[in-house]
């Protein structure tokens, strides 16, 4: 069965992106368009969107809440797959990014740019706004779409499906901007809109859609937990009959060691010597000296959910033991000037590039030994697959899709079969443990080589995801 499928979201690579939620805006709605599915996407029109098809003007109108709008097409580049840019040249054209300006600071009127965004979603569900294209089915990403079933609640509307990329950012407003959009005073109420004396998009998002699932199975089973669930698993757990985890998968096309433009030498499972090029290629981007244990990378933001306080912690004793560190993130202002400050003191042993770099994150997952990844939470993780799938095992700890992808070494499997190694408790002592237990094996060249492969060798690509949500979309059309 062919459907029509609006893709909402607030960031998609190659346009925007500031994390995974871009790679998976990218990459699965192309799975589902090579399942002959006819996906389109939609999200605000920003200044810093890049594409390489001119965005052509389709109609102007205004939204119920007043806000004049144009929408643009243009295409998910290098496909066929239409993107709508929702144009409000007051909301989105400014400098800056999608959440935030240029200092990190998020952009005030958060609330309003993302009501609106939803408002025009909802007008496009309507029969007769692009050409007589109707969708079946929406299907909604993160607090930033969870207006969307908000505002559709009591009119006829194509089910919709809600995905839970990361439910530490759930677009938490004040009362004041609860009067400002208008809501309807029945959204005041702990079982619509009001969380802890403000109100929260994310659980609007997950209180109307007809269906939430987040992005790993283990995340979707962790958030109905106090620990992982941001104060809202209550919400979740009364709607556990309707919530499930679906894997992320990756863009196998993009991240390919045998294909990659990106790297300084392409390489396969069968031919492993040839990943040397690219350690070297990156000791030399950091100015690291050669040396004979591993050379650890890290990529992502530098915030409190990736852990990274909890290896800075133990970079002084590790790198004066000679162990080799490169990092590539920006965020929190004081992470990023703890790494700096050793980077200074352990020169050729520690590399840290503050900034968004897409060359170097491919440079990195191709030229460490091993990639280091240890999220106090991850509701999937893209960057671990990545690494897996260039033959750099990573260091993980055991939590959200971190559990669901990464076989480890110390998980009961067996050499075949690992890829990877793990730790359980989010501290430093844990860590330790299992970085060493990563360098022991990498000192042993043929087991190393065996994980390596074994990395190579999974399978992490959308097909069977993408088919997972298409099921989804079947059985919530059927109801
Ligand atoms: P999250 O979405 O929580 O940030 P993910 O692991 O799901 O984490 O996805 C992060 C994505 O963003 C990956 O594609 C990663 O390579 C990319 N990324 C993050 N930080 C950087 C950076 N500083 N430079 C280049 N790519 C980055
Ligand atoms: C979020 C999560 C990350 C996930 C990504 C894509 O940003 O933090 O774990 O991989 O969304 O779903």
């Amino acid at each position: 069965m062919h459907m029509k499928i609006l893709f909402v979201t607030s960031e998609a690579h190659p346009l925007i992106k500031t994390g995974g939620l871009a790679d998976v805006s990218n990459s699965l709605p192309r799975a589902l368009s090579a399942l002959r599915q006819d996906v389109r996407l939609v999200m605000p029109a920003y200044r810093c969107i890049t594409t390489d098809e001119r965005p052509r003007p389709l109609f102007s109108s205004h939204t119920a809440r007043g806000d004049s709008y144009r929408l643009l097409e243009t295409r998910l580049p290098g496909t066929r797959i239409p993107v709508y840019l929702v144009d409000i040249p007051m909301l989105y054209d400014r400098p800056g990014g999608p959440y935030a300006d240029e200092h990190g600071r998020d952009w005030p009127d958060n609330a309003h740019r993302f009501a609106a965004f939803a408002d025009v979603v909802a007008q496009l569900t309507g029969p007769a706004r692009l050409s007589g294209w109707q969708p079946d089915i929406l299907h909604c990403n993160d607090w930033q779409t969870g207006l969307v079933p908000v505002i559709l609640r009591d009119k006829p509307h194509p089910p919709v499906l809600f995905t839970i990329h990361n439910l530490a950012y759930q677009g938490i407003f004040a009362r004041e901007w609860f009067e400002r959009l208008g809501l309807d005073d029945t959204l005041w109420s702990m079982h619509a809109l009001e969380f802890y004396g403000s109100f929260s998009f994310m659980k609007g998002g997950l209180v109307y859609a007809d269906w939430i699932t987040t992005v790993s199975p283990t995340y979707a089973d962790e958030i109905m937990r106090p620990e992982f669930g941001c104060g809202l698993e209550g919400v979740l757990q009364s709607r556990a009959d309707r919530l499930s985890g679906i894997l992320n998968g990756i863009d196998t096309t993009a991240w390919d060691p045998r294909h990659d433009p990106l790297i300084a030498q392409t390489y396969n499972a069968r031919k492993l010597s040839d990943k040397r090029v690219n350690r070297d290629a990156l000791c030399r981007h950091f100015g690291i000296e050669v040396g004979t244990g591993p050379l650890c990378g890290s990529i992502g933001r530098l915030v409190w959910q990736k852990g990274i306080d909890l290896i800075i912690d133990l970079l002084p004793e590790l790198l004066t033991e000679g162990w080799r560190f490169v990092f590539l993130g920006s965020g929190e202002t004081d992470i990023e000037n703890r790494l700096c400050d050793l980077a200074r003191q352990f020169p050729g042993r520690l590399g840290v590039e503050i900034g968004y770099h897409e060359r170097l994150a491919h440079l990195i997952e191709a030229g460490a030994d091993i990639f280091v990844m240890p999220s106090r939470f991850e509701p999937c993780g893209m960057n671990q697959m990545y690494s897996m799938r260039y033959g750099t095992p990573p260091v993980v700890r055991r939590t959200g899709g971190l559990a669901d992808t990464v076989s480890c070494a110390n998980g009961g499997g067996d050499g075949q079969d690992i890829t990877g190694f793990c730790f359980d408790e989010p501290n430093a002592d844990a860590l330790r443990a299992a970085l060493r237990q990563a360098a022991e094996s990498f000192s042993d060249r043929r087991r190393w080589q065996q994980i390596m492969r074994n990395a190579m060798r999974r399978e992490f690509g959308w097909r069977s995801s993408a088919r997972q949500y298409l099921a989804r979309y079947q059985a919530l059309l059927r109801q």
